[in-house]
């Protein structure tokens, strides 16, 4: 039988009812796919696997948690869904609200948001606002409008949020054999260590896994206040997707690090664009530049004497968002285009040639 979404698919897992009406875009089953050349570079016989959130429906992981969120919302009688968004959950939500036919609004630090994302919300027709301020001042406006009747919150301050997103643990469980020895991703609200620790632990819970893995989370350098043990105030960051400086979910990131004995760091914007670039010129894989914060991140530590990264660990890093949701960065960060005339010889030579 072909992939139903999340919802269908691990049903006895979530919090759903036979009543829950199932609003979905068949998103899940995400491809892991081998990285040799990365696996190569981390060295001392580790293999690395990339969980490409990529292809979900809207492009990133946010779709996990948001036909959970939206079907909930649906069932409990809400007509309009809200979130603040760095962009991703805000082209989740949109997609699935009209799904389902409910109102949308997304709260937007103005022009913060790459292009592929703010283009997502508008042709889904959510209202788009575009506010004056960064994430943590939109998060502290839709909770202020949370409790309006008929509007639900459809950040990952709800809980069904981080119960859809907690599958994509289920499926690398499936794909492995078994859980990883070290699970990488990026951290920006924190939703989604959050959800993978929960997802992880559940299985192992339910003796489905025979290991749970620990987290490796990484914020940018600019943005890292898990890291720095308080929040920052004006959070900055090339990687736009995890602007963030107060996560409403770090109790929930500090737990799966401290829990899991798992790791949290830092990487530059340089780190990040570095990693950005490699993955998509090496492995065939672009992602968007925060999804290059988890690669940035493990790299970074193999390098160091103290690594934390035992020898012939199996790791999986979360590649969050496709590449495509931000053009401008991509196009910024690669080399530039090669200039020609239309003359046979003359594109040969350019073809043919050493450097780019
Ligand atoms: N990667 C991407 C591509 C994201 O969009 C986000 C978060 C993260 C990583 C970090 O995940 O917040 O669960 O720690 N994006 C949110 C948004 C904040 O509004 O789209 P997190």
């Amino acid at each position: 039988m072909s992939w139903r979404g999340v919802i269908e698919e691990f049903r006895g897992h979530l919090p759903v009812t036979g009543s829950t009406p199932v609003v979905t875009l068949l998103e899940g089953n995400t491809p892991l796919i081998p990285a040799p050349k990365l696996a190569a570079r981390l060295g001392r016989g580790r293999k690395l696997f990339l969980k490409y959130e990529g292809l979900n429906p809207t492009g990133s992981f946010k779709d996990r948690g948001m036909t959970l969120a939206i079907s909930l919302a649906l069932e409990r009688g809400a007509h309009t869904v809200i979130c603040a968004s760095t962009g991703n959950t805000s082209a989740a939500a949109a997609a699935y609200a009209t799904r389902a036919g409910m109102r949308c609004a997304v709260l937007l630090p103005a022009k913060k948001i790459a292009r592929g994302k703010l283009a997502q919300a508008l042709m889904h027709g959510a209202k788009a606002i575009a506010l004056k301020g960064n994430f943590d001042d939109a998060l502290r406006v839709v909770r202020e409008l949370g409790n309006e009747p008929g509007i639900a919150i459809v950040n990952s301050i709800n809980p069904d949020r981080i119960q859809g997103q907690k599958t994509a643990a289920f499926e690398i469980v499936r794909d492995l054999g078994d859980a990883p020895d070290i699970h990488a991703l990026p951290v920006g609200n924190a939703g989604n260590i959050t959800a993978y620790w929960k997802g992880y632990g559940e299985f192992f819970d339910q003796g489905l896994s025979r290991k749970r893995p620990a987290m490796f989370g990484f914020q940018a350098a600019g943005a890292a206040p898990i890291v720095l043990g308080h929040p920052v105030k004006d959070p900055e960051t090339i990687a736009t997707a995890i602007r963030i400086g107060d996560p409403a979910s770090w109790e929930g990131a500090a737990a799966a690090i401290r829990e899991s004995g798992g790791h949290i760091g830092t990487v530059t914007d340089e780190e990040i664009l570095a990693a950005h670039y490699w993955l998509a010129s090496n492995e065939g894989v672009f992602v968007e530049p925060a999804s290059a914060a988890g690669i940035a991140g493990l790299l970074k530590l193999a390098a160091s004497p103290e690594c934390p990264i035992p020898d012939e660990a199996r790791i999986v890093v979360t590649v969050t968002g496709h590449g495509l949701k931000d053009p401008d960065v991509a196009i910024d960060n690669a080399p530039g285009l090669i200039k020609c005339r239309a003359d046979r010889d003359k594109v040969l030579k350019k073809i043919l040639a050493d450097d780019k």
